[in-house]
């Protein structure tokens, strides 16, 4: 079993001690511990009351999420909880740490709540599919009232102990919360024989009845921030019933069947897949557990365009001092000062106190002298994306920062190596590719170069960490993970408008199917001249998938930038409307090119790009370019906005079978006579031995990494 709760008895007080590191889950261990030890304190009449507290960090990160979805052993939770809320001796829950989910339901079921001050509580079970089922959606609502309670499970959000404190989830904070629990209920124990449950208290529900808002808030809230996603239409029926059932146990009962109803649901085993994939992409197979890490007191960043700004805030965001180099005083004032107005943002936002602001701010400092950044542990590069510029930019670093010292380029799409090759340490050179806006995406793909260290790859991936970002390590190979992907996808949406689609038919059977932005919308936004541009420079003939984006661009369409791409856009406004107008182009250019335009299917869009995801992903893992599929995954939900309900599409295609794949593909490489649809020989060998996709495969049997042209990925969007 894993887990236990060790005991003892300190001044007539039972002290039960969740130990499961690191976070103290509630696994079976735990559950049994928990229960016995309960009896134990009852039997005991020397023990005058209870404190639960967590060994370590946490206090309990609640459920065990590694046991969703088998065959679970050990006391029901809700036995234990039973036991827990009608303990014979007052229990009070010490809260040394996070309390997430079962961790909270845990302290619910205590009479008294007491938190330390760095601790936090919530009920994040629905970024897994799931919803509190321990109780959660009945007592919190109790406590706290049903809005905010909605508020706080639709969100999954983190409350800090001063916070949970002000909202009544816990009864007192303190520093010393297994000491203060002791004197706590010794003095509750001997004032007082009725001690308060949760369970009891109905005024906060019958005040609700009646009132219709709360639902609906709650309801425009899930429809906004978690489209297409179950758990939340399910937690919202729970709290429902807790507002109109009288009856507590009956309340219970039914959010054992929604829970029921989402653990069975294809969208818990997609995000937990997920939750499990993030963590497990920090682990990086060839690189020992035990290899150094090299503490980052300071950053520095050369180039304070959007992309730098952006990565000096993860930094500043993250208590790091950062330094700003850029070659240009307006520009260097310009990109400072809009780093101020992002944080003078979030300000007006009461995401932060003017105190705060003064606080993360004052860690950006600035200046034109590559010097100034000789001192620093980290030095990213992020200045537009040419080679030679680049190596420009290394020669010099190498001169000026400190021996020892990480240096890393900020590129999309540029050879890691090469950049490595002009420094004398290419050992301590590695790409850190961030998403724009880097202050706010979640993505880091870090580009492993030949030389890269171990010691380096491991500081990335901590620093990572530290900055809050899902971290994916690809090798440097052309698009890397996620760009090369997308560069399927975004052909193969092209060649359904060539064959008679319509963007706006596309992109809405596309975000029917959960992507946040369809593909024409998404061009737009990142503007169809970049591709164009670079392909007119090349002199070489624009693909067929580029034929009507370029002609657009002949006709000064270059996106929302001008206001007209695909879609039509008015002054000010990221909306897109419809261009009937542009309908004359695409059917020359289709014409032009020997197609004669058809009615496409919702379907065939669909499975056309996200087969071709699928496919090239398939050929990434072969390559052994990403380490495992499920980094595939993370890349894409947290990149380029794949539902994560969906697991991601390596995820989405072991979900519908590998066989079903290849029989998708080669239907429609019948179709469109394409090789894009032929399957990827590693889809056929794990599709004929009934596996999945997951691991990559060992470095001798890995097929061929795709030769460099690395900037031909990124130019052809
Ligand atoms: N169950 C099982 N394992 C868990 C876990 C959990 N609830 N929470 C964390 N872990 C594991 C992680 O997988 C990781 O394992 P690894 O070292 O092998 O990769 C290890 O614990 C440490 O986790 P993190 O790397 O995430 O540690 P951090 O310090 O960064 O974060 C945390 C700690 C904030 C607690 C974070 O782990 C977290 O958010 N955990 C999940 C919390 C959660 O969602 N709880 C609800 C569970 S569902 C539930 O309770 C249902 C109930 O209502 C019936």
């Amino acid at each position: 079993m894993k887990g236990t709760v060790l005991y003892e008895v300190k001044e007539e007080v039972a002290i039960l001690t969740v130990d499961n590191p690191p976070v103290n889950p509630l696994s079976d261990g735990v559950r049994t511990g928990l229960y016995e030890s309960l009896v134990k304190a009852e039997e005991d009449d020397s023990v005058k009351g209870v404190v639960l507290t967590g060994n370590g960090r946490a206090f309990i990160a609640g459920a065990d999420i590694s046991e969703f979805g088998g065959n679970v052993e050990g006391i029901p939770l809700n036995e234990v909880f039973n036991k827990l809320e009608f303990c014979k001796k007052p229990v009070v829950a010490a809260i040394n740490g996070v309390a997430l989910g079962g961790g909270l339901e845990t302290a619910l079921c205590c009479n008294y709540r007491i938190a330390a001050e760095t601790a936090f509580v919530g009920l994040p079970e629905v970024n897994l599919g799931l919803l509190p089922g321990g109780g959660g959606t009945q007592r919190l609502p109790r406590l706290i009232g049903p809005g905010e309670a909605l508020k706080m499970m639709l969100s999954g959000s983190h409350v800090p102990a001063i916070k949970a404190l002000k909202m009544g989830i816990v009864d007192k904070t303190s520093k010393d919360v297994v000491a203060e629990s002791i004197d706590f209920i010794k003095e509750m124990a001997s004032n007082n024989d009725n001690h308060p449950r949760v369970r009891d208290k109905n005024e906060k529900m019958l005040e609700a009845r009646g009132d219709k808002n709360i639902l609906l808030e709650a309801q425009a809230m899930a429809a906004k921030a978690r489209k297409g996603q179950f758990a939340p239409g399910q937690i919202i029926k729970c709290v429902e019933a807790a507002i109109n059932i009288d009856n507590f146990d009956e309340g219970i009962k039914k959010e054992g069947e929604y829970f029921m109803e989402c653990l069975f649901h294809p969208q818990r085993e997609a995000m937990i897949h997920i939750f499990f994939g993030e963590r497990a992409a920090s682990k990086i197979s060839d690189v020992p557990k035990d290899t150094k890490i090299k503490d980052i007191k300071k950053a520095g960043i050369i180039g304070s365009g959007t992309m730098g700004g952006g990565i000096a805030m993860c930094f500043a965001n993250a208590g790091i001092p950062v330094h700003i180099i850029d070659q240009d005083e307006e520009n260097l004032k310009r990109g400072v000062s809009v780093i101020e107005k992002n944080y003078d943002f979030m300000v007006n936002k009461g995401r932060l106190t003017a105190e705060q602001k003064d606080g993360v701010f004052g860690l950006v400092t600035s200046s034109l002298d590559y010097k100034d950044v000789s001192d620093c542990d980290i030095v990213i590069e992020a200045v537009y994306e040419n080679l030679e510029l680049k190596h420009e930019i290394f020669k010099s670093l190498d001169e000026h920062v400190k021996e020892g010292a990480i240096l890393a380029s900020n590129t999309s799409g540029l050879d890691i190596d090469s950049i490595a090759s002009v420094t004398k340490r290419p050992e301590m050179v590695v790409g850190t590719h961030f998403f724009s806006p880097a202050n706010i995406m979640r993505l880091l793909e870090v580009v492993r170069g030949e030389a890269t260290s171990d010691e380096t790859l491991a500081t990335i991936m901590a620093i990572g960490k530290k900055l809050k970002k899902a971290a994916v390590v690809s090798l440097n190979a052309p698009g890397f993970i996620g760009n090369r992907m997308l560069f399927g996808y975004t052909a193969q949406a092209n060649m359904l408008l060539l064959e008679g689609a319509l963007p706006h038919q596309i992109d809405q059977a596309l975000e029917s199917f959960g992507l946040n932005m369809g593909p024409f919308r998404m061009m737009d936004l990142v503007g169809l001249d970049l591709g164009w541009r670079a392909r007119k420079l090349s002199g070489k003939e624009s693909p067929l998938h580029a034929k009507i984006g370029d002609e657009l661009c002949e006709q000064d369409r270059y996106g929302q930038k001008n206001g007209a791409g695909y879609y039509n856009y008015s002054e000010g406004s990221r909306a897109p409307n419809p261009a009937p107008e542009n309908e004359e182009t695409y059917e020359r250019i289709s014409a032009e090119n020997g197609f004669t335009r058809r009615e496409i299917s919702d379907e065939e869009i669909v499975d056309r790009c996200i087969l071709a995801l699928i496919n090239e992903g398939a050929d990434i893992l072969s390559e052994g370019v990403s380490q495992r599929a499920a980094d595939i995954d993370v890349v894409y939900i947290n990149g380029y906005g794949f539902p994560i309900w969906r697991g991601g599409p390596m995820h989405h295609a072991n979900a519908m079978g590998l066989d079903v794949v290849i029989e998708k593909l080669e239907k429609y490489k019948e179709i469109t006579g394409s090789d894009v649809y032929k399957p990827s020989e590693m889809l056929v060998k794990l599709a004929k031995n009934g596996e999945k996709l997951g691991e990559a495969p060992e470095k001798d049997n890995r097929k061929e990494k795709l030769g460099f042209e690395m900037s031909s990925v990124a130019n052809n969007f």
